[in-house]
C-alpha cells in the first residue's frame, strides 16, 4: 500500500532483528505496553508463526519510500464484520526518523487501507494522554477523543490516563 512518503508491506521473519531492537528500546516503548521481554528468537518465531494477514489482523511494516528502510509498524486488529470496527496500533522504532512526517503518512495510508480495502466503518485506538506527539498525529488525521480511561497505564511507578479515540468512515484528513 503506497503512501506519499511510505510503503506499507507485509512483515516476515527477516524483520525480527529490527522488531526485537525496537521492542527493547525504552525510549520507543515509553508510552507503549511492553509486556514481558522476548528474545530475538522468540520475536523471529512470532513473526514466522503468525497467520497470514487477514481481516481480523493486518500487520504492516512501514518503509520509507525513497530508500526502502524499515522504520516501524502499523497494525489493524480485532476487526469484526458485524460492526466494521477495527483497532489500530502504530509505532516508529527507528528514532532517527521521528518528526519527519512518516507516522502521519503511515496513519493516513493504513486508515485508507482500512476504509477502502477492508470496508471498515470505524477505526479506534488508545493513547496515553501524555504522549503528545502521537495524540497530535491522531488528531491531525481526524481522530477524535471519545473517552478517557483513568489510570490504566503504569510507567516507572506512576499512573497515567489514556484517551480512547475514533475515526469514522469519511472523517480521514
Ligand atoms: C509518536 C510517533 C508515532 C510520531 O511519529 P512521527 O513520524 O515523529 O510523527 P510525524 O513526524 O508524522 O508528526 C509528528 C507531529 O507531532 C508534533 N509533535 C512532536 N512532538 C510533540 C509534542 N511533544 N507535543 C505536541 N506535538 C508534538 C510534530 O510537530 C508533528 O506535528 P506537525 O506535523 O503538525 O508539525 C513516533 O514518535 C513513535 O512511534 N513514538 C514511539 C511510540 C509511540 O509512542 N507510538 C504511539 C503509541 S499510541
Amino acid at each position: 500500500m503506497l503512501g506519499d512518503l511510505v510503503i506499507l508491506r507485509a512483515m516476515d521473519a527477516g524483520d525480527a532483528e529490527a522488531l526485537w531492537r525496537w521492542n527493547s528500546d525504552p525510549e520507543v516503548m515509553r508510552w507503549l505496553s511492553d509486556g514481558y521481554p522476548d528474545t530475538r528468537e522468540q520475536v523471529r518465531k512470532w513473526l514466522e508463526d503468525r497467520p497470514r494477514n487477514a481481516y481480523d489482523d493486518v500487520l504492516f511494516g512501514i518503509e520509507v519510500r525513497s530508500e526502502g528502510t524499515l522504520i516501524g509498524l502499523v497494525r489493524l486488529h480485532g476487526a469484526k464484520a458485524e460492526t466494521g470496527c477495527s483497532e489500530l496500533d502504530i509505532y516508529l522504532g527507528e528514532k532517527g526518523f521521528w518528526g519527519r512526517g512518516y507516522a502521519t503518512d503511515a496513519m493516513r495510508t493504513a486508515c485508507r487501507y482500512g476504509f477502502e480495502k477492508m470496508r471498515l466503518h470505524k477505526i479506534k485506538l488508545t493513547v496515553v494522554t501524555e504522549n503528545h506527539a502521537a495524540h497530535h498525529v491522531y488528531r491531525k488525521v481526524g481522530f477524535v477523543e471519545e473517552g478517557r480511561l483513568r489510570q490504566c497505564f503504569r510507567r516507572d511507578g506512576d499512573w497515567y490516563d489514556m484517551f480512547t479515540m475514533g475515526l469514522l468512515e469519511g472523517e480521514l484528513r
